[in-house]
């Protein structure tokens, strides 16, 4: 089984708002090989995680406190498709991962989804990928208390080679839009694990349900920009749903300034406004531009992590070799550039 990770070109902090993002499943995956059997325990391990998951198939493993502590994503899956009927087959399965940890880049909802795909098909259940995603995010919940949104699973299980995925979080509907030729995504990480993310995280998500509250709508899908002017957090929030449509429309006709513009904007959005970048982020932004990229921004929740960018097809060494010179140079910082492409969402391994 294999479950992608994702990166987000535009519309961050968007999805738990009932918003719209659009991120591509990434050719960095998590791939679990497995054997069911009928002893009533699950036990998984990794290739580079420590320890072996050992708990029961029926999902009445405690998630909290479980050791090691990648287990619990396991633990909480397993807990989740209880609910859901699962019977509980028991299996033995391998882990490994090509989704670098704590980057930004969904490697723990890629492995949630994955688990989640693997109990399903090894007790013979049948779940809709969508509800894949919905279980892999409430499971994440519950392992790891951060309320996240439903993207990084969504784009895991209904990724598209060679597409972007333009996701309405209200209705779960998906978009798909084709990357033109010419254009390569580059992702740039930073050197800097992500930081606070769960309780800035969990900060901001309430900050934008107080701000809902006081508009009396629903979530910031319904306001206007000018119910938020005076508001940063929401304003953040109803300006990216707007870049995002605009960003669409811009890639299907294949207008890269024009997308590469709005992605500088959501950065200086997510930086001035939400308040979830850090100084090498921005850093990695401007480098970005000065080497010629079409645009750049952070990606995913902020805190650290990673930057992704824009570049014409050809000048991606060129780009990368250039902004990670540079950044290395001033912050003494390790940075990784590396490119992506969009691959197909999560399923059995098809070997050709
Ligand atoms: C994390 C969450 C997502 C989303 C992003 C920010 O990746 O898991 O649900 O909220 O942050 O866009």
């Amino acid at each position: 089984m294999r479950a992608p990770g994702r990166v987000n070109l535009i519309g961050d902090h968007t999805d738990y708002q009932a918003g719209l993002c659009l991120p591509i499943a990434i050719d960095r995956e998590v791939r679990i090989g497995f054997d069911a059997h009928h002893d009533g325990r699950v036990r998984v391990r990794s290739d580079s995680l420590p320890g072996t998951v050992d708990i029961a198939a029926d999902g009445s493993t405690a998630v909290a406190d479980l050791e090691p502590a990648w287990g619990r994503t396991v633990a909480a899956v397993l807990a989740i498709l209880a609910r859901h009927g699962r019977d509980p087959v028991g299996f033995d399965a391998d882990v490994t991962s090509t989704v670098p940890i704590g980057s930004g880049l969904s490697s723990s909802a890629a492995l949630g989804v994955a688990v989640a795909l693997v109990a399903a098909a090894a007790s013979g259940l049948t779940v809709d990928p969508v509800d894949i995603a919905l279980v892999a995010q409430a499971a994440e919940h519950l392992a790891s208390g951060v309320p996240c949104g439903v993207m990084d699973q969504l784009a895991s299980v209904r990724g598209q080679a060679d597409r972007a995925l333009l996701l309405d979080c209200r209705t779960l509907e998906i978009a798909p839009i084709v990357i033109p030729a010419g254009v390569e995504i580059l992702v740039i990480h930073s050197g800097l694990e992500r930081r606070l993310v769960a309780s800035a995280y969990a900060e901001r998500r309430a900050a934008c349900e107080a701000a809902a509250a006081r508009l009396g709508v629903e979530t910031l899908r319904d306001a206007t920009i000018e119910q938020v002017a005076d508001d940063p957090i929401a304003r953040h929030v109803v300006t990216e749903n707007a870049r995002v449509a605009a960003f669409a429309t811009a890639l299907a006709h294949r207008e890269l300034p024009t997308c590469g513009a709005l992605m500088l904007a959501s950065h200086r959005s997510l930086r001035d406004d939400f308040a979830v970048s850090t100084p090498e982020l921005d850093r990695l932004v401007d480098l970005s531009v000065e080497a010629g990229v079409y645009g750049a921004r952070l990606t995913g929740a902020g805190f650290g992590g990673c930057v992704v960018a824009l570049v014409a097809a050809g000048a991606t060494e060129a780009v990368a070799g250039a902004v990670t010179d540079k950044y290395r140079a001033e912050t003494g910082r390790e940075p990784n550039a590396f490119a992506v492409s969009a691959v197909d969402g999560a399923g059995f391994v098809t070997t050709s």
